[in-house]
């Protein structure tokens, strides 16, 4: 699948407030949880199927119509800056199970001549994932693409072809996008924002800076 915006005029609005400099530290943490919820919604609307289902009200009984599959949400969280943006993704999924993998760049050893970091994972912690999952992976920041690539090959090692698999981030870059895309053809890429390039750093510009430390330090 190829990379969908999440174009909710709130998740842009919010996706700005991230980006400004002027934006401290709470209110940054408080943006990354807002837009994971909005998100969180954006996906409910735009990607899972609805069923309708009898009811009966205190006075009637009529039909009503019900989410599917919401009990059947994996969410995976990307240590560290994804904590916030997770924390809002379960206020849609507050059934969800959850998984979290420590991966970072190792910036010292710095991109490699394919645009790639050497990425280190320290911890990874995943539930089952069954063929009636729907997976989502969150990162505020999908930069080269190689901590999601990362990620997600420890997600899928042990995993039964899951339903469906999101990796859904806050901001983009085309490079991260195009990677993650050819190695995983089953994933759906999902982001608020695709920003111009990459810096030689291989930080996003315009971006927003480094989100870890922005929501954390
Ligand atoms: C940031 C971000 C992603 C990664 C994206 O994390 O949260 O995980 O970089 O870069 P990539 O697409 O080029 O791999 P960072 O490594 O700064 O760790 P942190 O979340 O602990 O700050």
């Amino acid at each position: 699948d190829h990379a969908k915006l999440i174009t909710h005029a709130l998740a842009k609005d919010t996706l700005s407030k991230l980006r400004s400099v002027e934006t401290e530290q709470v209110a940054f943490r408080k943006g990354l949880v807002k837009l994971g919820r909005i998100c969180g919604y954006e996906i409910i609307d735009g990607e899972m199927l609805t069923e309708f289902v009898a009811i009966e009200t205190p006075l009637a009984e009529t039909t009503g119509e019900r989410v599917t599959g919401l009990d059947d949400v994996v969410i995976i969280n990307v240590l560290r800056a994804a904590t916030p943006f997770v924390e809002g993704l379960l206020k849609a999924f507050p059934r969800a199970k959850q998984g979290v993998i420590s991966a970072g760049r190792d910036e010292e050893a710095g991109m490699n001549e394919d645009g790639e970091f050497p990425i280190s994972i320290d911890y990874v912690k995943l539930p089952e994932i069954t063929a009636d999952d729907t997976v989502i992976v969150a990162d505020p920041m999908l930069a080269t693409g190689s901590t999601m690539c990362a990620v997600l090959d420890h997600v899928l090692e042990d995993a039964n072809d899951p339903e469906d698999l999101f990796v859904l981030s806050a901001l983009s870059a085309p490079a991260g996008l195009i990677r993650v895309d050819e190695q995983f053809p089953e994933a759906t890429l999902l982001t608020v924002a695709i920003d111009e390039k990459l810096d030689e750093d291989g930080f996003i510009v315009p971006g927003l800076g480094d989100a870890g430390d922005r929501a954390f330090r």
